[in-house]
């Protein structure tokens, strides 16, 4: 009999410096290639949030870690036992792209940070990438030492120090550290035991209105597609709590950007999207309601240039009768690092300053802030374009350093 396939449980985020192998990993893991948009196959990297689903199984009678597979079949012939299925969220590594990172790691509950063993540890996204781990409270992480194909035993244990020293009295601290060639599918069934003793499913909570963040949208349809063919535009997300049937009603915030005023003082407005949605899927995998973890793809009645080209990204999605405030100016109780990171030059940081411009990371949307005022750690933005959020909510903040944002420290939405 074939595995009963059911929609992923858990998200997993994969993290680190570019090149350390994210994608290729996620690879080893799913046997899917992430990056798929032509300027990443052009360039080698990934740009966008890449997402796969992969099966985690196990095949009874053999030792740890061999029992553990991503296959169907056992060596044996017979069939392996599926356990959990997972969606992995694959981060850009480039630190042009960290903003990406940063909506992406709002929507995981665990991650598995790349580093490669023949680089000297830390480089610096590996350090942006595991603060934002650290500030976000990720707490089950688990560290893969990668490309250990192509160093020697002593390369090795030295880079395997090195990242003992990195981890000292951040999040992963405790994590396990496991040596992989994830080109050469090497010591996979130890990530996989790794993955399920320390990525357990959160538990989640059905009963509350649903609400989902927003990291991709999408036009479906081939250019030339005719009229009556054309299919409504597709939202890509996860949720946070609660459920979405099939039918429902479904309210998107802040919704829909449209510019308003005069060619000279134009304002961008924003207006809540209504829709309904007509199907939903988890890969290929079409159901008939969508639950907190794994990557959800939601196609509404949306006219589809309305969702083109990541257009919702950052939104929220709720139901029309739950009350999400959409807000401009927001308090922040906050908290900055000391010293610079993400960068080869650690220099420290001055204290943030009234009228200095920000970037907030705010769920999966990415603003640009003004400081308003600050009073002892609590400060008073104002972001240039609105945003869906509730207080309580955790943000991250960036602040601009030799010409680039940087991660510079987080937040708690006060009000
Ligand atoms: P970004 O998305 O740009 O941050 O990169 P990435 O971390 O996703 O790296 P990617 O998987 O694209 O791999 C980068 C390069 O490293 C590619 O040429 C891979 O083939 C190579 N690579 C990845 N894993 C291994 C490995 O285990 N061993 C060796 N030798 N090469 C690897
Ligand atoms: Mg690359
Ligand atoms: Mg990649």
């Amino acid at each position: 009999m074939p595995w009963d396939i059911k929609p992923p449980e858990v998200n997993i985020g994969v993290v680190g410096h570019v090149d350390h192998g994210k994608t290729t990993l996620v690879q080893a893991l799913t046997g899917v290639w992430t990056a798929k948009h032509s300027l990443e196959i052009e360039r080698g990297m990934t740009i966008k949030l890449g997402y796969a689903d992969g099966n985690i199984a196990y095949c009874d009678g053999l030792p740890l870690p061999d029992a553990y597979t991503i296959k169907e079949y056992c060596p044996d012939g017979s069939e392996s036992k599926l356990l959990r299925r997972v969606s992995y969220v694959d981060a850009p590594g480039h630190e042009l792209y960290m903003t990406t990172m940063l909506s992406g790691a709002m929507i995981m509950d665990g991650a598995i940070l790349v580093i490669a063993a023949n680089e000297p540890c830390p480089q610096p996204q590996t350090v942006e990438h595991l603060m934002a781990l650290n500030i976000l409270g990720l707490r089950n992480i688990i560290i893969v030492q990668n490309k250990i194909d192509v160093v020697d035993k002593k390369r090795a244990l030295e880079n395997y120090n090195e990242i003992l020293k990195l981890v000292k009295g951040t999040v992963a601290e405790n994590a396990p550290i496991i040596p992989v060639s994830a080109l050469h599918h090497i010591n996979i069934d130890a990530l996989l035991q790794a993955i399920q003793e320390i990525i357990p499913t959160p538990e989640r909570d059905y009963t509350k209105p649903p609400l989902m963040y927003v990291v991709r949208s999408f036009d479906v349809n081939k250019p030339g597609t005719p009229y009556d063919k054309i299919e409504g535009g597709v939202i890509g997300g996860s949720l946070l709590q609660g459920r979405f049937r099939v039918g429902d009603e479904i309210m998107i915030l802040p919704g829909i950007k449209t510019q308003v005023g005069s060619a000279k003082s134009q304002v961008s407005k924003y207006e809540p999207i209504v829709t309904t949605i007509e199907e939903i899927r988890y890969g290929n995998l079409i159901v008939d309601e969508a639950r907190p973890g794994g990557l959800v793809a939601i196609q509404t009645k949306l006219d589809p240039s309305l969702t083109k080209g990541d257009q919702l990204v950052g939104s929220i999605v709720t139901t029309p009768r739950n009350n999400i405030p959409v807000v401009k100016t927001l308090e922040v109780r906050f908290q900055l690092f000391e010293r610079i990171v993400g960068t080869k030059e650690l220099g420290k940081l001055p204290p943030i300053q009234v009228n200095e411009k920000i970037a907030v990371a705010i769920g999966t949307a990415n603003r640009v802030a003004v400081v308003k005022s600050i009073r002892k750690d609590i400060m008073t933005i104002e972001l240039t374009d609105p945003v869906a959020t509730w207080s309580g909510s955790r943000i991250a903040i960036s602040r601009r350093v030799l010409a680039r944002w940087r991660l510079a420290g987080w937040g708690i939405i006060e009000g």
